[in-house]
């Protein structure tokens, strides 16, 4: 069974057939979803969506491209949602310099939702693109537990995250054609840190490159590091699942 630890179910890109393609992927190869949140209202739509399957459940949270001048006064929300079942972390949350977005609120707001995160004793799902120094400086110093998601930092940095006690999210673009880094990731992470994740809509894997991502399409991630660390599918899958409900805290998801 496959446990996609970081989607957007909420995104516009499912508005067609949500409901339909959660039951279908539910009901074949997906054992478990955890989809996260980037701002406070859709944090409260994903609650509502979770509430609908049985292991199905979310992170609220702010992200890092979401951050504006009332963020942090949007935080009491995104704690008060945390209190709910359904709600197994805070995130999406992190830091983007990829976007013209100012870093000082962006530190401000992450920071703010680490120590959240750390109070509550809830583990963080956190975005770095292109932020990898300040990324790891945070997590230093905050320590919090969590998944470190989409990782594009290096071997020494995968490393470093680890040691923390942290897992590495891999996604689709471990497939992707010019990969070698994450490829040198997954070769030299032990299969124990790793957990599988879409970030869908976006970076399906091929053979579906640009295509709209869904969670049952984590089978080419688990192939492609089956092929990486010479092992079986099944134990990626089997060893990666057991990861998810550890991270999350969720007792057996798999039905
Ligand atoms: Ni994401």
């Amino acid at each position: 069974m496959i446990f996609d630890t970081h989607a957007h179910y909420d995104d516009k890109a499912f508005d067609e057939d949500r409901e339909e393609l959660l039951t279908r992927l539910f009901a074949e190869k997906v054992g478990c979803i955890v989809n996260q949140g980037t701002n406070l209202e859709l944090s409260k739509y994903g609650i509502s969506l979770a509430k609908k399957y049985d292991t199905m459940y979310c992170a609220v949270g702010i992200h890092p491209e979401c951050v504006d001048e009332n963020s942090l006064k949007e935080l009491d929300g995104i704690r008060q949602l945390a209190g709910h079942e359904k709600v197994v972390a805070i995130g999406e949350i992190g830091l983007d310099y990829y976007w013209d977005i100012p870093k000082e609120r962006q530190k401000a707001v992450f920071e703010q939702q680490l120590i959240m995160a750390n109070e509550l004793a809830m583990p963080v799902n956190i975005h770095d693109r292109e932020a990898h120094g300040d990324t790891l400086a945070y997590l230093k110093k905050y320590r919090p537990k969590g998944i470190l998601h989409c990782f594009s930092g290096s071997v020494e940095m995968a490393r470093e995250v680890v040691k923390l006690g942290m897992y590495i999210g891999i996604g689709g673009v471990v497939t992707f054609k010019n990969s070698r880094k994450a490829v040198e990731v997954v070769q030299d992470t032990p299969l124990e840190a790793l957990v599988l994740e879409t970030d869908c809509p976006y970076l399906a894997p091929v053979p579906f490159r640009g295509k709209r991502n869904d969670s049952g399409m984590i089978s080419y991630v688990a192939e492609k590091i089956a092929e990486i660390k010479n092992i079986s599918v099944e134990e990626v899958l089997a060893v990666t699942f057991a990861n998810g409900e550890k991270v999350y805290n969720i007792r057996s998801a798999e039905k």
